[in-house]
């Protein structure tokens, strides 16, 4: 981080000029430093949406939506998609580097001695209704680890957050696990440490105690790209309200568990799920032009799911990956004839020959494909978000460990601009009139 240059800014109401420092990152544009903006104008900014404010400075993950570019610790995910596993890019984004051997051993020793969660949170689950959509019971439940772990949550102390991290990548799996099979009427499935990490949870979701499944390498191989292209991305909206959450000093268990609720939502990671839904609405390929059509209309709210990132204006190159997964899971499964895997490749053919999609730079983003390739790997829609944040838990808790260690750390309180009432006087009840 270099400070290298600065930007005048002058006051017409005064006359008034101040230069406000640019700070250079590593990658990607540097920022204004607005930090005594406020002490010597007297103004706030605004950003709705942050389209243009950066909310912090992470060393984490990094991301160039022009070029589709996706970096975790500056490795390309494209690499690591070819040659990592979930595992290792878990250990890659909590500690900095990739692990060598020894480390890499000792890592998943220990996630793996950590997969079973206490027996007494099962009464969780069997408060919950039956038809419960699985996001609402991973909301409740992660949340309630809190009172289970008592003895790591001194967020101050560098192994009390160690030990949540690793608490929380061990048991994501299960608890997810968990409440499909409670929303499915199935006994519970426990753990098995034998099994790899991706293994293991395919096998906890897909087995029942009478019969195992039958979870072949490619199935295990794409659970595993699935969680390592999810992972991290930067300060989205879970992320963002994660580290707004963790900044007040929150325990960790309770700041994930609202980054799980800021990701169920249809503009985030609940689109994995709306893309299968508007796939099965299309129904046929001949019916894609009229969703081309309303997607493009402006007086209709739809919308084609799976198209469009806030931050990728060209391909998300997890799209991209998981494209090429797809073919080799549905081959695996013998579905290449699968007819939403027909509707989805013509859909992205035809939006990508669309002035529309064109000129507003709308790709394929990472929940166009992913839905497919679980759904032939026998994972229920309303699953799909829940995948997500198990995958993307290592990235919350990476960014709030990188946030709660920075020296400084001060609570998130963003300010606004106040449009309401002027200052008035209370009415008494009688006297108020009709409105
Ligand atoms: N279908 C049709 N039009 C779209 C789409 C889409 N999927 N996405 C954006 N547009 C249009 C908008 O209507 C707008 O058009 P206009 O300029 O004529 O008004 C223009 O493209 C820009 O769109 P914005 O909403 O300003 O873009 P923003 O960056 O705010 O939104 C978002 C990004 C929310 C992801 C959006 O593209 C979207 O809703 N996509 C569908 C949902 C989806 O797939 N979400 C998953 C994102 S990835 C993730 O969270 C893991």
């Amino acid at each position: 981080m270099t400070m290298a240059n600065s930007l005048s800014i002058r006051d017409n109401r005064s006359g008034k000029e101040i230069e406000l420092p640019i700070i250079e990152g590593t990658e990607g544009p540097g920022v204004l430093d607005f930090t005594k903006f406020y002490k010597e104008f007297g103004l706030f900014t605004l950003d709705p949406g942050f389209r243009s404010t950066a909310s912090c400075k992470s060393d984490i993950t990094f991301i160039d939506g022009d070029k589709g570019i996706l970096l975790y610790r500056g490795y390309p995910i494209e690499q690591l998609a070819e040659n990592s596993t979930y595992l290792e890019v878990c250990y890659l984004l909590l500690k900095g580097e990739l692990p060598n051997q020894d480390q890499c051993g000792e890592f998943t020793k220990t996630i793996t001695k950590h997969t079973m969660v206490h027996e007494q949170m099962l009464n969780f689950y069997r408060g919950y209704r039956r038809d419960a959509h699985p996001m609402a019971i991973m909301v409740g439940v992660v949340g309630a680890l809190s009172s289970f772990y008592h003895d790591s949550l001194e967020i101050d102390d560098p192994r009390h957050r160690e030990i949540s991290a690793y608490r929380l990548l061990a048991k994501l799996p299960t608890i997810a696990a968990l409440s499909y099979k409670y929303s499915k009427g199935q006994p519970f499935i426990y753990p098995d440490n034998s099994l790899s990490y991706s293994a293991n949870f395919l096998n906890m979701l897909l087995s029942v105690p009478c019969q195992p499944s039958e979870i072949s390498p490619v199935m295990v191989k794409a659970m595993d790209l699935i969680l390592m292209l999810h992972a991290d991305h930067e300060q989205n909206a879970s992320t963002s309200t994660v580290r707004l959450a963790g900044s007040s000093k929150a325990n960790p268990f309770a700041a994930i568990s609202a980054g799980i609720g800021a990701l169920w939502g249809p503009a985030h990671g609940g689109a994995n799920e709306a893309v299968l839904s508007m796939l099965q609405e299309i129904g046929s390929v001949d019916r894609i032009g009229t969703f081309v059509e309303r997607a493009k209309d402006p007086n209709d709210s739809f919308r084609l799911m799976g198209f469009g990132h806030r931050v990728y204006k060209n391909y998300d190159p997890r799209a991209r990956i998981l494209k090429k997964a797809a073919h080799e899971v549905l081959a695996d499964r013998d579905r290449l004839d699968d007819p939403l895997f027909k509707i989805a490749l013509e859909l992205e053919r035809i939006a990508q020959e669309d002035e529309y999609f064109k000129s507003r730079k709308l790709y394929p983003n990472v929940d166009f494909y992913s839905g497919i390739i679980q759904s032939a790997i026998g994972i229920p829609t309303n699953m799909f978000t829940v995948i997500f944040s198990v995958a993307r838990t290592i990235g919350w808790i990476s960014q709030w460990v990188e946030m709660i260690s920075e020296k400084g750390q001060a609570i998130g309180r963003p300010r606004q601009l106040y449009t309401g009432h002027k200052k008035r006087d209370y009415v008494p009840l009688a006297q108020r009139k009709i409105l």
